[in-house]
């Protein structure tokens, strides 16, 4: 794939915003009710009913609502006094008043107190089918707006995501769609290109962004572990299992579980995953109950799933499944343009953590500019920090990267070098020294006593110098 390859599979069925929305019914007629309950079904409405305004009241207290259709002539508190109530608790909800002959005159006020719209009694099936169309229409233009101003909001990039690059922004726009959708979504890329943010993203850009977002490593769990986790088991199920634990699939209700390294997943919970996604439920483990599950799946992998299918290790229906959606992240050195807004990003927040401003020499962004990352936005972070560890002042120079980022500048003397002596090439032997030492902190991920025994020094000695080096520096 080429870095203008993100893509989304079009064959994916029209995605259907309703499907999200919740709309409360009040109304005191049962035939009312139901009429209403079928027409918003027929319209992918969530729609759940009540008889009266203290009905509604408690509804409100524990379901989430988009829409209302609020008959005004409800016996008791007045139904004016009930839209009042409603937008106090849901000032997002869009409020749609029914009225009768002669409550016009109320429905008038009740618009200048808020209300969207208004319709008589009786109305048809038609009438009432166009006022939820147009409301469906409003709610998704409006949480388009919302994703737009978060993404305006955000100068670097789009929630947490930094980045500026058009295969970025092509990324932002793709997002926000599958942050509108139910359907799962592969999120493909090499590692540390930020598959876990961007899932994130889709959940938290999305209509169920208050419900859990549970991310699973399906990597680095053992199977009969994956297992118990996702679809939960009973008392008894197991050596171990002295209690029932609900599956995580379970567990999310209405938010998302994201299946991390999917591709490791074994063949045979493979099977089992794609029947509890097929038919909206699971078995846990020892149970023969099975539990009807309501989430929404995302996943993702930096394994070649196509080739998995091929070679017979990932199957090729749960593949199509997982793949309804599909988008991927490109890999850093696609779009280097955001390695100076990365950096400036991290080093924002190193600032932070430090209480000590950190900065970059230019030989030392040069090198990071020219380097290929491939370990992604997530090497670029753990370099920086390494680097801004190892510096006590604010200047990480380019001999505080990494020995194979830092090799990308040669041209830059060492610091303290520039002595003026003459003999640029010429390097003091503690600067080297330093050097080495720094190396081979950093080759071994920091860890200092393995680098002292391989360098053949004590630990003190190192520590000594490294203390040396951050007063010094
Ligand atoms: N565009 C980005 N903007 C800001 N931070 C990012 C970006 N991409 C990745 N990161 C950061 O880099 C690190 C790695 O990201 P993440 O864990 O999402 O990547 P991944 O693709 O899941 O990696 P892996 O395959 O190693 O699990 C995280 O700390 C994340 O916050
Ligand atoms: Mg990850």
């Amino acid at each position: 794939m080429t870095s203008a390859a993100l893509s989304v599979i079009t064959s994916a069925p029209q995605i259907q915003p309703a499907n999200f929305l919740n709309l409360l019914i009040i109304d005191d007629e049962r035939s009312i009710r139901e009429a209403c309950r079928e027409v918003a079904q027929s319209l992918g409405f969530n729609a759940v009913a009540a008889d009266s305004a203290e009905h509604a009241y408690r509804l409100l207290e524990t379901q989430s609502v988009d829409a209302v259709l609020l008959d005004l002539r409800l016996p008791g508190a007045g139904g004016l006094e009930a839209m009042r109530r409603i937008k106090e608790r849901r000032p997002e909800a869009i409020v749609i008043v029914v009225t009768g002959y002669g409550t016009v005159q109320t429905a008038v006020q009740a618009m200048k107190n808020g209300a969207y719209d208004y319709v008589t009694k009786p109305f048809s099936v038609d009438e009432l089918k166009l006022l939820l169309e147009r409301v469906v229409s409003h709610l998704r233009l409006k949480s388009e707006n919302r994703i737009l101003r978060e993404r305006v909001k955000s100068k670097q990039g789009f929630g947490g995501i930094v980045g500026r690059s058009p295969e970025m922004e092509k990324l932002y726009r793709i997002i926000a769609k599958a942050a509108n959708s139910v359907h799962p979504v592969l999120i493909l890329g090499e590692s540390g290109t930020g598959k876990e943010i961007v899932a994130r993203s889709i959940h938290y850009a999305g209509p169920f962004r208050d419900k859990p977002f549970i991310p699973v490593d399906c990597g680095s769990l053992v199977p009969t572990l994956i297992e118990s986790e996702l679809f939960g088991y009973v008392k008894g199920a197991f050596t171990g299992a002295n209690q029932a634990k609900d599956g995580l699939l379970a567990v999310a209700e209405g938010g998302t579980v994201f299946l991390d390294e999917v591709g490791e997943l074994p063949v045979d919970l493979q099977a089992k995953l794609l029947r509890a996604i097929q038919e909206r439920e699971i078995r846990p483990v020892g149970s023969t109950r099975r539990i009807n599950i309501n989430v929404r799946i995302l996943a993702a992998t930096n394994r070649d799933l196509e080739q998995a299918v091929m070679q017979g290790t990932f199957r090729r229906d749960l593949y199509f499944r997982l793949n309804v959606l599909s988008l991927r992240i490109p890999s850093l050195r696609e779009r280097r343009q955001d390695i100076p807004l990365l950096v400036a990003h991290f080093l924002e927040r190193l600032t932070r953590n430090s209480g000590i401003e950190k900065l970059l020499s230019d030989e030392a962004v040069k090198a990071l500019l020219a380097y290929d990352w491939p370990g992604n936005v997530r090497e670029l972070e753990n370099c920086l920090e390494r680097a801004s560890a190892f510096t006590s002042g604010p200047l990480i120079h380019v001999s505080d990267l990494p020995r194979e980022i830092s090799n990308l500048a040669p041209g830059e003397p060492f610091p303290g070098n520039g002595n003026g002596n003459g003999h640029g090439k010429i390097i003091p032997m503690a600067e080297l020294e330093k050097q080495t030492i720094l190396s081979a902190i950093a080759e071994l991920n920091g860890d200092k006593l393995q680098a002292a025994r391989l360098l053949g020094i004590g630990k003190t000695t190192l520590y000594r110098k490294l203390k040396d080096y951050s007063a010094h520096p």
